[in-house]
């Protein structure tokens, strides 16, 4: 997957700060959701397999209303999902330009599983609005349930039977997929991590080999439940007055699970917090990934203290607080690590700055305007009777001249203007009746020519 890095150029001290700044707005937009999605998903199928298994309708019904709540709709997916992520593995490959490591090709292997993950979670969403569909027909239809089933045409039921295989399927898929996207972006942002040991990352199984990524990993599982708790208890409660067609049988018990769901996921994420925080390379330490993941753990503990407030007095005025502070947690968790990613990519970043100036003061040089001057046609009538390029004649082969011009048309073609006494083995070089214009053709061809342009 080297083609990404032949597609990003390098950049200059300010270029890299302004990816920095995208990179770190992408994280923001992209983890809460990402979380949500993932932690939605895996309730909603739960609660779904759980409540056909049994049927018992009132988990059927909190099933469909997660992943409709938490996953929104197929737009804000690849907006808030597909989009970000790809965005973030640009910005890893413009700040690890030049590095041979694996991290660019784990998160591009990333984007890819969730675009096809979340195709299956919102066909898995789709089937629950086409099922309360058919049902709102047989209600109105008045038939009893003995009627159903025989005047119903059969296609209707098979239909029916088919949207229910699909239902659990495309849930099930979606989850699967989501899980490893989680493991390849875990794995590609730890081991980008460890910038002094990028030769050992040089292949997708290599990935495995690093603790970082399975702490992360998990991490990120766990920061997915309590996204998903979070967002369920906000969106069922907090946002726009919460949903209003609740009977209380039903709210109650959506806000004791999504408190509990929430609960569990903010008081175990500071423990993976401090673990991963063991498992950070020195080379990416700094201050302020101290500080941010300092805050992060505040803001998780005033988490844990809101959720429990909604669990333990059954009050639905925390939930707003609870949501705040939880993005407050995640965009801290953000600027960590990409504090941390900063400092271990640093010294490539100095380089890579280097490169990008020299990148430019090159092309400023060639772009002399030289267009209808043909330097070759000057080169046969002027310059062939004393030079050749491989071997002496008068003067000395251009092999071995021109390449100290480093590219410097401007500077080569004052010479051919204005010969100074240069090599004490060569008579000197008389100067040549060439007008500005064409003393610049026939440098540059003389350029291009010895770098096998031309
Ligand atoms: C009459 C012979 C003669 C002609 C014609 C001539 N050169 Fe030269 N050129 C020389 C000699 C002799 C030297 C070595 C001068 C020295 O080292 O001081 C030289 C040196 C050079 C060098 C090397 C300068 C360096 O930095 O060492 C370049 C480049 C060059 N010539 C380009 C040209 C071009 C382009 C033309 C045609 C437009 C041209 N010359 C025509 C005799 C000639």
């Amino acid at each position: 997957m080297d083609f990404l890095q032949n597609l990003v150029i390098p950049a200059t001290t300010q270029h890299l700060l302004m990816i920095k700044v995208i990179l770190g707005l992408a994280m923001i937009i992209f983890l809460p959701f990402f979380g949500m999605l993932l932690g939605g998903t895996a309730f909603s199928v739960i609660f779904n397999s759980y409540g056909r298994k049994h049927r018992n309708q009132m988990f059927i019904r909190f099933a469909k209303d997660i992943i409709d709540k938490l996953a929104i709709n197929r737009f804000v997916g690849v907006g808030l999902g597909v989009i970000p992520l790809l965005s973030i593995t640009f910005c890893y490959a413009q700040l690890l330009f030049g590095q041979s490591v694996i991290s660019i090709s784990l998160l591009l292997v990333a984007t890819l599983l969730l675009t096809i993950a979340v195709s299956f979670v919102y066909s898995y969403q789709s089937t629950f609005q086409i099922e309360s569909l058919i049902e709102t027909f047989k209600d109105i239809s008045g038939l009893d349930k003995h009627e159903l089933e025989t005047k119903v045409p059969e296609e209707v039921s098979d239909y029916e039977f088919d949207l229910l295989n699909t239902n659990s399927n495309a849930g099930l898929w979606g989850l699967v997929l989501l899980i490893i996207t989680a493991l390849f972006f875990a794995g590609g942002t730890s081991i980008a991590l460890n910038s002094d040991r990028y030769q050992d990352f040089q292949n997708i199984a290599q990935m495995f080999l690093s603790g970082s990524t399975f702490i992360n990993f998990l991490m990120l599982i766990v920061f997915s439940v309590t996204a998903s708790g979070v967002a369920i208890l906000f969106f069922f409660f907090g946002w726009q007055g919460g949903m209003h067609d609740m009977e209380k049988e039903y709210a109650d018990f959506a806000r004791n699970i999504g408190g509990k769901i929430a609960f569990t996921g903010a008081a175990l994420l500071p423990v993976f917090l401090f673990m991963s925080f063991f498992f950070i390379p020195n080379v990416a330490l700094s201050g302020s990934v101290f500080v941010f993941t300092g805050l992060a753990f505040i803001a998780l503990l005033m988490l844990c203290n809101f959720v429990y407030a909604v669990i333990r007095n059954s009050d639905t005025k925390y939930i707003a607080a609870a949501f705040y502070v939880f993005m407050l947690s995640a965009i801290f968790l953000v600027l960590k690590n990409d504090s941390a990613f900063g400092i271990a990519v640093q010294k490539n970043l100095i380089v890579t700055n280097q490169k990008a100036l020299e990148l430019e003061a090159q092309k400023k040089s060639k772009t002399v305007n030289v267009s209808g001057v043909n330097g070759e046609e000057i080169y046969n009538r002027l310059c062939v009777a004393c030079h050749k390029f491989d071997v002496k004649l008068v003067g000395p082969p251009y092999q071995q001249t021109i390449p100290t011009y480093n590219g410097d048309v401007k500077k080569l073609s004052s010479y051919i203007l204005n010969p100074v006494k240069k090599n004490p083995e060569y008579p000197p070089m008389p100067a040549q009746p060439l007008k500005p214009k064409e003393a610049d053709a026939v440098a540059q061809y003389l350029i291009e020519k010895v770098s096998g342009k031309k």
